[in-house]
């Protein structure tokens, strides 16, 4: 059986290029510079704060007339659907539609005049819409469809298939009741989840020094199983309180990682911050010896360059990112990933 091949599109402020790639990297195995890629990895766009769009496609073609021609042999039937353009580059003069006025028999010369203009590039979208709905078998939904089908031409091919859209609705873990100025941004919380669980989430994550639970939200959200761990008793109970508010159900043990006696696929380990005195050094390399005990994958992040650290420590770095300070953090912060 052919793999099904998906295109997806992703969007990132400048300052997350680095933070963008690092997650690509983890989550499909490439290395690109597009905004668009072509890939036989399923994923759902909204555990990316990247992905805005996946379409799986189910035809192609070089004219958007032979995508039509293809719906309609196949009798292509669906109920309770809706057709989206999805955008990926401009759309080029020879891309309007053929016998625009086939649908609407309405004065032609100006419809084709008006698809002309270079503000009518969203009514030229809507009309390629219709069309490939009217060759759809089955009643479309506008307000509630059961099933988006999504339609696009990229670099010269036409696409149809099945369009899923990043639902955005974990951007309200940005309202969480307690957050502190050394949390984690939710943008690099998402991507250490993804770059932990590679987006299988039968993969058991932990995060033993969890804070305010900015990881685990994520994490739950995702869909994965993960658990955190704090020492301060008082910040375990501002990281409840953060899952309480989302009626999410992570559990958040009071403990020193050193007790954690569970295994677990993978760590998160967002270390905490300071000037390492040597206390804080000694205190730093246990929790990473123990990150190594109780999971066989650890993502670490620290505000330092700890990289000698970690291979004195036989941690085998597998990837590197450095997120320089910008404009929603004053931090800079580095994170390895390790086996
Ligand atoms: C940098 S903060 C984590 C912030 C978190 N990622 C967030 O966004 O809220 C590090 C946390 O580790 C906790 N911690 C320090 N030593 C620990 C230990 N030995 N075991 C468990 N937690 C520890 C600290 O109390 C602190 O809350």
């Amino acid at each position: 059986m052919q793999a099904h091949q998906y295109i997806y599109n992703i969007n990132y402020p400048f300052y997350e290029k680095e933070l963008c790639a690092f997650e690509l990297r983890a989550l499909f195995g490439i290395e690109i510079d597009e905004k668009v890629f072509f890939t036989e990895i399923k994923v759902k766009p909204s555990i990316s704060p990247f992905i805005k769009n996946r379409l799986e496609i189910i035809y192609e073609g070089t004219t958007f007339d032979e995508i039509l021609k293809q719906i309609t042999t196949d009798s292509l039937t669906a109920t309770d659907f809706m057709v989206k353009y999805l955008q990926l580059e401009k759309l080029k003069k020879s891309d309007k539609p053929n016998k625009i006025n086939e649908v609407d028999k309405i004065d032609a010369v100006d419809k084709l005049a008006e698809l002309d203009k270079p503000d009518s590039d969203s009514k030229k979208r809507r009309e390629l819409c219709k069309k490939v709905g009217l060759c759809i078998d089955g009643h479309p939904s506008y307000k509630t469809p059961s099933k988006i089908f999504g339609i696009t031409v990229y670099q010269g091919n036409w696409y149809f298939g099945i369009l899923t859209k990043s639902d955005n609705i974990w951007k309200m873990h940005n309202d969480k009741p307690y957050t502190y100025s050394s949390s984690i941004g939710i943008n690099t919380a998402k991507v250490l989840v993804n770059i932990a669980g590679k987006g299988d989430t039968t993969k058991k994550l932990v995060d033993p020094c969890c804070g305010v639970g900015t990881v685990l939200l994520e994490g739950e959200s995702a869909g994965y199983q993960i658990k955190g761990w704090e020492i301060n008793s008082k910040i375990a109970d501002d990281a409840r309180d953060n899952l309480k508010h989302f009626n999410y159900h992570t559990r958040v043990t009071n403990g020193d990682i050193k007790d954690i006696e569970e295994s677990f696929d993978a760590a998160i380990i967002d270390l905490p911050y300071g000037n390492f005195s040597k206390t804080n050094q000694e205190e730093m390399l246990v929790i990473i010896r123990n990150a190594k005990r109780i999971a066989q994958k650890v993502v670490i992040v620290s505000s330092e360059d700890i990289t000698e650290d970690l291979v004195s420590e036989a941690l085998s770095i597998i990837d590197f990112c450095k997120i320089g300070k910008n404009r929603i953090s004053n931090f800079t912060r580095y994170i390895w990933v390790c086996e």
